[in-house]
């Protein structure tokens, strides 16, 4: 990944954040700013996405990710202002509980609406804004529940996330004519309002078993990174606390 303090800068670029009000996405809507991009926070929290938005000296649309009529008004929206998205972070996800089987469909595929058709959806919408700019960047944020063939309390999430990178890798060779970039960044635990409900809720040697805990601002500094890399596309970036980003090596079953 290059991270070279002369990169360009984001100055003058356009940015939408999902779930920008807190976590992770807030740390990237912080740092987008921080490189001069104009951001646009969509989340379903209308107090948190408007004190943020205040703060970071950003727009907030009230969006609930997992309705397409919501989503489709965002960016409707978003086309009526002038101003065409140039980087779209696919953050807004989640595994609320109970899981699968423990739960009714109508319940475990709000988390495959929420991690996969919602970035799936606003990918679709944001593609005619870059196809005429010329250019622009998805990045995903997926999670390592999505990588390796392990167990995982939340299969749903799990699934989700693993569709997520694919749906990132499937993308590359689609829109790389147009220089529209897709990226995946793949974060271990963080320090989130999330993860800190979680590890409240782990008995003492679960948390011990744990690794080392990123902050949200490193997932934010690989996704910036990669927004601002404009020679990089279909990166798939495994984060792991403690330990530098590392890019995973692209392959397919062939060369399994
Ligand atoms: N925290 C972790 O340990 C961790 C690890 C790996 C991956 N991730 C991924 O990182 C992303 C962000 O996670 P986080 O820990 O910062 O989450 P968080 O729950 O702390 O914050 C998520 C934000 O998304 C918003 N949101 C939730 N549902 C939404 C919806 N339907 N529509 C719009 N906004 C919605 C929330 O209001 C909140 O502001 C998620 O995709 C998550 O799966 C998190």
């Amino acid at each position: 990944m290059v991270t070279t303090p002369d990169s360009p800068s984001l100055e003058g670029l356009n940015a939408l954040v999902t779930g920008g009000a807190a976590g992770i996405g807030r740390a990237v809507v912080q740092r987008l700013r921080t490189e001069g991009a104009s951001v646009i926070v969509a989340d379903l929290d209308a107090n948190a996405g408007r004190a943020a938005a205040a703060q970071l000296d950003s727009e907030f649309v009230q969006t609930d990710l997992t309705s397409e009529v919501q989503v489709r008004g965002l960016f409707s929206g978003i086309r009526d202002t002038g101003r065409p998205l140039d980087i779209l972070v696919n953050n807004a996800g989640g595994a609320p509980r109970p899981y699968f089987p423990d739960a009714p469909a109508t319940h475990w595929l709000k988390s495959i609406s929420l991690n996969l058709t919602g970035p799936m959806l606003a990918t679709q919408l944001v593609i005619p804004m870059m196809v005429e700019r010329q250019g622009g960047v998805v990045i995903n944020v997926g999670s390592v529940a999505g990588l390796g063939w392990g167990p995982h309390s939340s299969p749903e999430y799990a699934a989700a996330k693993a569709g997520l990178i694919r749906l990132t890798s499937s993308l590359v060779p689609l829109y790389a004519r147009w220089r529209i970039r897709v990226h995946c960044v793949c974060p271990d635990w963080v320090d989130t309002p999330s993860s800190r409900r979680n590890r409240a809720a782990m008995a003492p040697e679960e948390l011990i078993r744990l690794p080392p805990i990123l902050a949200s601002s490193e997932v934010a500094d690989a996704i910036v990174a990669l927004a601002k890399d404009t020679g990089s596309t279909g990166r798939i970036v495994l984060l792991r606390g403690g330990l530098p980003p590392r890019v995973l090596p692209a392959t397919d079953w062939k060369g399994l």
